[in-house]
Formats: structure tokens, C-alpha cells, sequence
């Protein structure tokens, strides 16, 4: 990829520092790129009401995507914790529909990464398609 791994880790990094995180006080940053090499951002959005809060993955990439963005190839997340930051189950489904092969690299505060597939962290995802008659 055009844009490196430790670009995409820096940018997640910097995101973060845009997180609404009142509530938890857990801070993620998200960046998301594309086959074309565009790079989106990303941080969490919470809300007093808990459950409409957003994660920065879903961030990134729902930013992308109303940019017209529908190929990806890779994301990065960080909560500048020691352990390296996975994203959520709904997170992983959302990610799942543009790309299963979709890298994901989870990031600690050393900003060393782990790095699995969105298939990888969500065998058999669902998908409309499968169903279809
Ligand atoms: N969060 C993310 O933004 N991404 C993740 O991968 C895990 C969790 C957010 C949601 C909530 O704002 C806070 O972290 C604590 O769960």
C-alpha cells in the first residue's frame, strides 16, 4: 500500500485526540484506508443516552463511505491502552460489508499492532445476499 502502516497507525493516534468520550473515558481513534489510498479518521462520539454512542471505526468509516469511498483495504484502531484495541462485534459486521479481507490492525500505546482480517474476527458474517432465492 501506498500510504505505510505506520502512517495509518499515526493517524488513528491523532484522531483519537478528537474523541467525546465522557462517559467511559476509553478514547479510540480510527483510520481507515482505501484501495485508492484515501485516508479517513475516525474517534468515538458517546452519548447521554449510552447506546446512540458511536464508535471511531464506524466513524471512519461511515465518513468514508458518504465520500463515495466503497473499497477498502485497510483500518487501524488504537484506545492508547496497553492491550491492543479490537473492534466491537457491530463494528466488525459493518466493516464486513465493504470488505472481509479488510486488514485490521489493532494497536496499543507503544503503537505496536496485531494484525487479523475482518473475516478472521467475524466468521461467517452475516450477509443479505446469502438468503436471497
Ligand atoms: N469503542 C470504540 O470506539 N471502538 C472500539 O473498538 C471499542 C469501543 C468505544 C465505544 C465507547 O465510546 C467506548 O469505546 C467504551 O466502550
Amino acid at each position: 500500500m501506498d500510504f505505510s502502516v505506520e502512517n495509518l497507525i499515526k493517524a488513528a493516534s491523532a484522531a483519537r485526540e478528537g474523541a467525546y468520550a465522557p462517559y467511559s473515558g476509553f478514547k479510540v481513534g480510527a483510520a481507515i484506508l482505501t484501495t485508492e489510498g484515501h485516508c479517513y479518521t475516525g474517534c468515538n462520539i458517546e452519548n447521554a443516552s449510552y447506546g446512540l454512542s458511536c464508535c471511531a471505526e464506524r466513524v471512519a468509516l461511515f465518513k468514508a463511505v458518504s465520500n463515495g469511498e466503497r473499497d477498502f483495504e485497510a483500518v487501524a484502531v488504537t484506545s492508547g491502552t496497553d492491550g491492543y484495541c479490537a473492534p466491537c462485534g457491530a463494528c466488525r459486521q459493518v466493516l464486513a460489508e465493504f470488505n472481509p479481507a479488510m486488514k485490521v490492525y489493532m494497536v496499543n500505546k507503544q503503537g505496536e499492532y496485531r494484525l487479523l482480517t475482518v473475516a478472521e474476527l467475524l466468521p461467517v458474517a452475516f450477509a443479505l445476499k446469502k438468503y436471497s432465492q
